[in-house]
């Protein structure tokens, strides 16, 4: 049996004080939810934040991003020695906004990939398509190419070394949510290449789903037999919300 996770994606927002009320707030409110993974993920300036108020709750934390370079001359960039110093568990690689903003290709993903879990660290490796690509019947044939691009790095280690986050770009902040039967089919899509690719660890690989997740549909998403927890945007920056989402996957 696959243990749910619950990873709140902050993105690119939070202020000191803000993280604080919203840390204050969940860490009684999960404590008792020793069934299943509760995480946030931080934009880099508030992981020691995070850090030092996550001391003594059963919350784990993440980053958004890493470099696919060590230590060395890279301005702005942050390595995974700096993740692995700083007690950071999970660490999120080719997010759709990483993608298509910021020009991340399946080889930087899979590079990423490698760094991570030659760090120690668990990536959440997501992939997903666009709503041109699912309306021109595309949508298979995408995220084939996006975990066949990772799949040498990944082969190599225990399902317990990395999670796949599946979040269709159309409903990532759109409030349109893939159906739990949409993402049903898409997990279990992943999960039989992941097993035909000769990855005999396939049943035990965690597979999120991302995109307009709530309190109010993830309980339905979450009873479908391939999803193991979610990707949380912004609900995950409201207390009440991300608790009752987390609450569903109990
Ligand atoms: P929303 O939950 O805001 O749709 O974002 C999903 C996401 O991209 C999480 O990584």
């Amino acid at each position: 049996k696959r243990r749910p996770l619950v990873m709140g994606n902050w993105k690119m927002n939070g202020r000191q004080a803000n993280n604080e009320a919203l840390l204050s707030a969940l860490k009684p409110a999960v404590a008792g939810f020793d069934t299943i993974d509760v995480a946030v993920c931080p934009p880099f300036p508030y992981l020691s934040q995070t850090a030092s108020q996550l001391a003594d709750s059963n919350i784990t934390f993440g980053a958004q991003n890493l470099s696919a370079q060590q230590d060395g001359a890279y301005t702005g960039e942050v390595s995974s020695g700096m993740l692995v110093d700083l007690k950071v568990r999970w660490v999120l690689v080719g997010h759709s906004e990483r993608r298509s903003l910021y020009g991340e290709t399946d080889e930087i993903v899979a590079a990423k990939t490698q760094v991570a879990l030659d760090a120690g660290l668990i990536p959440v490796i997501c992939i997903g398509e666009t709503l041109e690509e699912r309306k021109t019947g595309d949508t298979e044939v995408v995220l084939a190419r996006q975990l066949d691009a990772v799949l040498p790095v990944i082969e190599r280690h225990p399902a317990s070394a990395f999670v796949l986050a599946y979040e269709p770009v159309w409903a990532i902040g759109t409030g349109l949510t893939a159906t739990p039967e949409q993402a049903q089919a898409v997990h279990a899509f992943l999960r039989d290449r992941l097993a035909s690719s000769g990855y005999a660890a396939a049943p035990s690989v965690r597979i999120l789903y991302g995109g307009s997740v709530k309190a109010a549909n993830a309980p339905e998403l979450f009873s479908q037999p391939d999803v193991d927890g979610g990707l949380v945007g912004g609900a995950s920056l409201v207390a009440n919300e991300f608790v009752g989402i987390a609450k569903a996957a109990v």
